[in-house]
C-alpha cells in the first residue's frame, strides 16, 4: 500500500473543481472516479469509515474491501459521546415517540414543538444571552447568520483559520472580507484601523476554539480591539462548547469575556452530540435572524428527538457533568507522550490535537497504515490548511481508557518513526 508523489499530484482537490477544455459538465466527475476507483485511498467516500457499531473508544468499522476490524477512536468530535449517554438516549426516545421522526416543515411555519423551546431558553441562559435561534445544521447557521446580518456596505474581519462554513457565508453576504493571519492580532488592528470611518458596519469573526489547530482565539484582545474600532464580535465555538471554559461555556468563558460577545454561535453536532448549529445573543438579533437567515426560513427544523436529547445534554452541561476535566485530562496525556516521542503537536488548549507530518504523500500513506493497525485519526490538508502544514488530527474522547491512549501513542510513534517524521531515540 504505497503512495506515490504522482498518485498524490493526481489527487489534489484542486484538480476536479473546474471543467478543463473541451470537457463536458460531468465529466470532472469520471476522473475523479477513476482515481477513486484505483485504491489509491482505501476509505469509503475517500477517507471515511463504516462504523459497525455505536460510537465509543473503540468503534468497529468496514472497510471498502468488506475487511471488518477494530479501531482506537480518534476520529470523532463526539468528544464527550453524550450522544450515548442513558439520559439523553431514553429523552430523545420519548420524544421519538411523541412526535415521530421529522417536524415536516420549517420552524415559521409547522416546524416546531415546545421542547424547541425549552432548548432555546436553556441555550440563552446557558450563555447568559436574552435568546437564542436553532439551525438545522451548523454548516447552515453561520452560512445564514452572516449573510443574513452583512451586506454590501458591511465589512467582515476573519481568521485566517476560520471554518470553510464562515468563509461561505461571508462570501455570500456581499460584504467586503478582510483576512488576518491566524491569531496576529497586531495584523487584526492593522486591518481596523485603515477602515474608513464611512464604514460602520463591522464584523470580526473567528471560531473559538480553531478545529484544526485546537487553539483558542485570542478573545480578551478581540473584544478590546473590537471596542476600539466599534465593532461586533461573532464567535464560532464549534469545538469549545462543552469543552473549554467555565463549566464548558466555551472559548469567551474561557477568558471572562462572554459578555463582551454579541453573537454566541456553536454546533449541536460536536460535544453536545447531536446535530444543528445555534446563535445566542439579545432579543432583537435572534428575532431579526428568525425572519432573514434563509437556512432558517427556508429549511426543516431539527428533529424533536434530537432537541429533546440536546435539552438532556445543557442538563449534564449546566451540572458540569459531561466529563469535560477528564477529556482534558485525557488529552493531556496523549499529547504529553506524542511530544515526549518527537511529534510536533503544536498549541492544542482543547481536545484536539494536531500532529504535524508537513509532507502530503507520507500523510495519506501514514493515515491508511494507522487505520489497518487500528487507530482511526483524521488528516487534514489543503483546503482546510496549507499544504506545507498537512498533519493528522486526533480528537480524544472521553471514554478512552488510558490503556486505549497508550496503544494508540505507540501504534502512532512506531509509524512516525518508519516514515522518518520522528526519530527513534533509544
Ligand atoms: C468550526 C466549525 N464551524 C462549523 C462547522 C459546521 O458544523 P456542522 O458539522 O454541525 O454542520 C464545523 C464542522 O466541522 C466546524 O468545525
Amino acid at each position: 500500500m504505497s503512495i506515490s508523489e504522482a498518485q498524490v499530484e493526481n489527487i489534489k482537490f484542486e484538480n476536479f473543481i473546474e471543467t478543463k477544455e473541451n470537457e463536458d459538465l460531468f465529466d470532472k466527475t469520471k476522473r475523479l472516479d477513476k482515481i477513486l476507483k484505483s485504491d489509491i485511498l482505501t476509505g469509503y467516500e475517500a477517507l471515511g469509515m463504516l462504523s459497525l457499531n455505536k460510537l465509543s473508544s473503540i468503534v468497529k468499522i468496514k472497510e471498502k474491501d468488506g475487511f471488518c476490524h477494530d479501531v482506537i477512536m480518534l476520529g470523532s468530535n463526539s468528544y464527550l459521546n453524550v450522544a450515548n449517554h442513558p439520559r439523553v438516549i431514553n429523552t430523545a426516545k420519548k420524544a421519538l415517540e411523541k412526535y415521530g421522526l421529522g417536524m415536516g416543515a420549517v420552524s415559521n411555519y409547522a416546524g416546531i414543538c415546545e421542547l424547541h423551546k425549552i432548548l432555546e431558553r436553556k441555550i440563552a441562559n446557558f450563555y447568559n444571552c436574552e435568546d437564542c435561534i436553532l439551525f438545522p445544521s451548523g454548516y447552515g447557521a453561520n452560512v445564514g447568520i452572516i449573510s443574513a446580518l452583512c451586506s454590501k456596505n458591511d465589512i467582515i474581519i476573519n481568521d485566517s483559520a476560520n471554518h470553510a462554513s464562515i468563509m461561505d457565508g461571508c462570501r455570500l453576504s456581499g460584504a467586503q472580507i478582510k483576512i488576518y493571519p491566524h491569531n496576529n492580532m497586531r495584523y487584526l488592528e492593522k486591518i481596523l484601523d485603515n477602515i474608513p470611518d464611512s464604514t460602520t458596519g463591522r464584523l470580526i469573526i473567528t471560531d473559538g476554539v480553531f478545529s484544526m489547530d485546537g487553539d483558542i482565539a485570542k478573545l480578551d484582545k478581540i473584544t478590546d480591539l473590537a471596542q476600539k474600532y466599534r465593532c461586533k464580535v461573532m464567535v464560532d465555538d464549534a469545538h469549545g462548547i462543552g469543552v473549554v471554559g467555565k463549566r464548558g461555556r466555551g472559548s469567551a468563558s474561557y477568558y471572562d469575556v462572554l459578555d463582551k460577545i454579541d453573537l454566541n454561535v456553536a454546533m449541536l453536532s460536536k460535544a453536545p452530540g447531536g446535530i444543528g448549529g445555534f446563535c445566542a445573543a439579545k432579543r432583537e438579533i435572534v428575532q431579526y435572524l428568525r425572519i432573514y437567515s434563509r437556512t432558517y426560513f427556508f429549511s426543516t427544523a431539527l428533529n424533536a428527538s434530537t432537541t429533546a436529547g440536546l435539552i438532556e445534554v445543557f442538563n449534564l452541561f449546566e451540572k458540569d457533568m459531561a466529563g469535560r476535566k477528564e477529556l482534558l485530562k485525557k488529552t493531556k496525556y496523549l499529547k504529553d507522550k506524542l511530544d515526549k516521542a518527537g511529534f510536533n503537536t503544536g498549541n492544542p488548549q482543547s481536545a484536539i490535537i494536531p500532529v504535524m507530518i508537513y509532507d502530503e504523500e507520507k500523510l495519506f500513506q501514514l493515515y491508511q497504515e494507522l487505520r489497518y493497525e487500528g487507530v482511526y485519526v483524521n488528516i487534514v490538508t489543503y483546503p482546510a490548511t496549507r499544504r506545507k502544514e498537512c498533519r493528522l488530527r486526533l480528537c480524544v474522547m472521553k471514554d478512552l481508557a488510558y490503556c486505549e491512549l497508550d496503544r494508540a501513542a505507540d501504534i502512532i510513534i512506531k509509524k512516525g518513526i518508519e516514515y522518518g517524521i520522528i526519530k527513534n531515540e533509544p
